[in-house]
């Protein structure tokens, strides 16, 4: 470890995490996500081992309130809770007293009132989490509100980067398609920006506002005049059930523009990493050859979201403690 490496991490150890939820990565600073990353670091090893469980959240409950569809963020929040011993409880909103009438508000005091610790909540109304933790005493921690954030897969995404990449500082990302709509690229822009890369918005205006450089995003149109120039090419759904209507000709013509196929692929950096939050309309704003090649770390993103999802929960919970 070089002075300057050595200097940073004992600055880093300092670094105190101060929050009990964890709401969105544009209020965080540079120091307390590398915290993160860090911490997550620490925890990757535990999924490897023969007995996957460390005792850092025994005792405690963790409920995963989920009023919208997932397979990867709900499956690795309940897998990531287990590993810290935590108990788990899996609430869908399909089946419950919401659809009595129950409010957010109602829902959660009464869940809350069960002795839950953390809440792990996926709204498709912005700002959702932000309101359960200001009724709640327990964590809370944002699994995806409306076109707002998804910090968690935010986190995964540059740990993953970061992982092989080494450093954030200099690269050049791409993040291409239905940017208006999405929450991960807002949580990707936020983190990757105070981390010190360069964030491109690749899409059709319809789909990609310019109001995006206020934000410190670059915003561009034109896909295969700047292919050439990204270490990181996030590939983001094309979200049929957010777009409105004919912000685009067809979908025919949206891959034909924006879609990551091979011919595209030839024209990228050799090294260029190929990611996607899922889950992934194949043939649409990716080919399944370039999903399944050697560029791509889609399912190492998702392996990554364990340790990251393990970090967020032992951390917000810790500081819950100690206030
Ligand atoms: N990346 C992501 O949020 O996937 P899910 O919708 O399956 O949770």
């Amino acid at each position: 470890m070089t002075a300057l490496n050595s200097a940073a991490a004992s600055a880093r150890e300092s670094v105190i995490w101060p929050h009990r939820h964890l709401l969105g990565l544009e209020e965080l600073s540079a120091d307390e996500i590398t915290l993160i990353l860090d911490t997550a670091a620490a925890f990757e090893d535990v999924s490897t081992r023969s007995v996957k469980k460390v005792p850092a959240l025994r005792g405690r409950v963790v409920v995963n309130l989920f009023f919208e569809d997932s397979t990867r963020t709900r499956t690795s929040f309940t897998l990531a809770a287990q590993r810290l011993s935590a108990d788990v409880i899996d609430f869908t909103a399909k089946t419950s007293a919401v659809n009595k009438g129950e409010s957010l508000r109602d829902t959660v005091r009464n869940i809350e009132a069960m002795g839950v610790d953390i809440i792990v909540c996926r709204h498709g109304s912005s700002g959702a989490p932000h309101l359960i933790a200001k009724n709640v005493a327990c964590c809370v921690i944002n699994a995806g509100d409306g076109r707002h954030e998804h910090p968690t897969q935010g986190l995964l995404d540059i740990y993953t980067i970061r992982k092989v990449k080494r450093n954030i500082a200099g690269l050049k990302i791409a993040i291409v398609g239905d940017i208006n709509n999405s929450r991960v690229a807002r949580s990707d822009l936020h983190g990757l920006l105070k981390l010190g890369a360069e964030v491109t918005f690749v899409g059709p205006p319809t789909l990609v506002s310019g109001a995006f450089e206020k934000l410190g995003a670059r915003v561009a149109h034109d896909f295969d005049s700047i292919i050439g120039e990204f270490d990181v090419i996030n590939m983001l759904r094309v979200q049929r059930e957010r777009i409105s209507s004919n912000v685009f000709p067809s979908i025919q013509e949206y891959s034909r523009l924006f879609g990551l196929t091979n011919e595209r692929m030839r024209r990228a950096r050799p090294d260029v990493l190929v990611m996607h939050p899922g889950p992934i309309n194949r043939g649409v704003e990716l080919a399944g050859e370039v999903a399944d090649g050697p560029n791509s770390v889609i399912l190492e993103q998702v392996t990554n979201g364990l340790a990251v999802r393990m970090a967020v929960m032992f951390l917000c919970k810790q500081a819950s403690e100690s206030h």
